[in-house]
């Protein structure tokens, strides 16, 4: 099998990317691949919009098909496995496409535990198509780490985590999940889209494998769905990048040259979104209306520690994140207080520059059944904001008048 790896004008050698490496997290977001493109020393790379390659002769090439690899997209890549400290990254179509590879990884007959709060369409796929192939599948708290260790069996391959959940944020603790997952010799999967590298990098403490729906934050501009594991296992890239190439679930290259460009003003966003969330969620608590306010960023929620040990930007300092979920005693109250909203748009997806608020229980988390909505605390009445980077005066208005629904 090749592998392709990236050559073209600028990671070219080891040297070059252990300078990157020594750079800061901010520095790395704009420079990792992106050193100025050698024909015409363009600072903003082209986007090689090409399905096929010129073959010097039989075999001989850098690459060969833009399904089995694009410098565009290996530039996205690298730039993201280095935010992570990775070693390595693939990237895919969606978040979803990226989850749906990981869990090709297992084989019929293998357990797998998984967050019992996670993505709605995380718990499709393997509630509705993987467990078809025999993939068997338990759903737990991974915030109660005995409710972990209880749950794993003989066949157990993987822990699947979604921290902080969508839509509860609740967090599960990454350093001591990793000790149960290398104890047990299991793989440590965490689905780091709330986050983002800016405020959360699990591979440093341990997990063996960081998912983004590249969708939301490191995109962050509403413009283009896709996804990304993240590793510092070459094992499990090499099978990734195999996965990829064969099942084909890559992204265009347009695409990932968007989302390249997003990623050089990420820890901007990621800064200006946590600030922004921060106001808010004390606004939305102290106006007593709402039955909960969950953000991590809230002395009041139950992890709140642990959010300010474990959500830490590359200085150290805690950090949130945009994400906040408020609950409302039943559905009609929830619409009213949306509809007073009017800089929040009414809209699935999250984590982009403009503020948006969504209805889980009928919109991203529909296709989970109501009884195991209720069973995790998703009601009808629950609304998710995803707080944009917007003057956060105009936010505050916004939401205080929308408090008189
Ligand atoms: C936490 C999380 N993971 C994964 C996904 C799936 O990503 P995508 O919509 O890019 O397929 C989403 C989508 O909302 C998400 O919120």
């Amino acid at each position: 099998m090749i592998v392709h790896v990236v050559v073209v004008g600028n990671i070219k050698n080891a040297t070059v990317e252990d300078n990157m490496k020594k750079l800061n997290f901010n520095t790395r977001a704009i420079h990792v691949a992106q050193k100025p493109e050698p024909i015409y020393g363009a600072v903003s790379h082209p986007i090689y919009l090409t399905s096929t390659y010129e073959q010097k002769s039989f075999g001989e090439y850098q690459y060969d098909y833009s399904r089995a690899g694009n410098p565009t997209r290996n530039n996205l890549e690298k730039s993201i496995a280095s935010l992570e400290n990775g070693s390595g990254a693939v990237a895919f179509g969606s978040g979803m496409a990226a989850i749906s590879a990981i869990i090709t990884l297992l084989k019929s007959g293998d357990h797998i535990l998984v967050s019992h709060n996670v993505y709605g369409g995380t718990f499709r796929i393997i509630d509705k198509i993987y467990k078809n192939f025999n993939i068997e599948v338990d759903w737990v708290d991974t915030s109660d780490l005995k409710v972990i260790e209880n749950g794993i069996k003989q066949n157990t391959k993987f822990i699947f985590v979604e921290t902080p959940t969508n839509p509860m944020m609740q967090l599960s603790d990454i350093e001591s999940i990793v000790k149960i997952a290398q104890q047990n010799n299991l793989k440590l999967i965490i689905d780091n889209t709330f986050m983002s590298p800016y405020f959360q990098r699990p591979l440093e403490l341990g997990a063996d494998l960081v998912i983004h729906s590249t969708t939301k934050y490191l995109n962050g501009h509403s413009d283009v769905v896709g996804g990304i594991v993240i590793s510092n296992d070459a094992e499990i890239l090499e099978k990734l990048t195999f996965i990829q190439m064969s099942v084909g679930g890559v992204p265009s290259p347009f695409d990932c040259w968007l989302t390249q460009r997003s990623l050089k003003t990420l820890h901007i966003r990621m800064e200006r979104h946590n600030s922004n969330a921060i106001k808010i969620a004390k606004v939305l608590e102290d106006s007593n209306i709402f039955e909960n306010v969950f953000y991590p960023g809230l002395k009041s929620h139950p992890q709140y520690e642990l959010a300010c040990k474990q959500q830490i930007d590359p200085n150290g300092n805690p950090g949130f994140g945009g994400m906040i979920s408020v609950v409302l005693k039943d559905k009609s109250s929830a619409q009213k207080f949306v509809h007073k909203l009017d800089l929040f748009t009414l809209a699935e997806s999250l984590g982009g520059v403009e503020s948006l608020v969504c209805h889980p229980a009928s919109m991203t988390h529909a296709s989970i059944p109501p009884e195991k909505r209720k069973q995790i605390g998703l009601t009808d009445g629950l609304v998710r904001l995803s707080v944009g980077i917007e003057d956060p005066k105009d936010l505050l208005d916004d939401i205080t008048d929308a408090l008189n629904f």
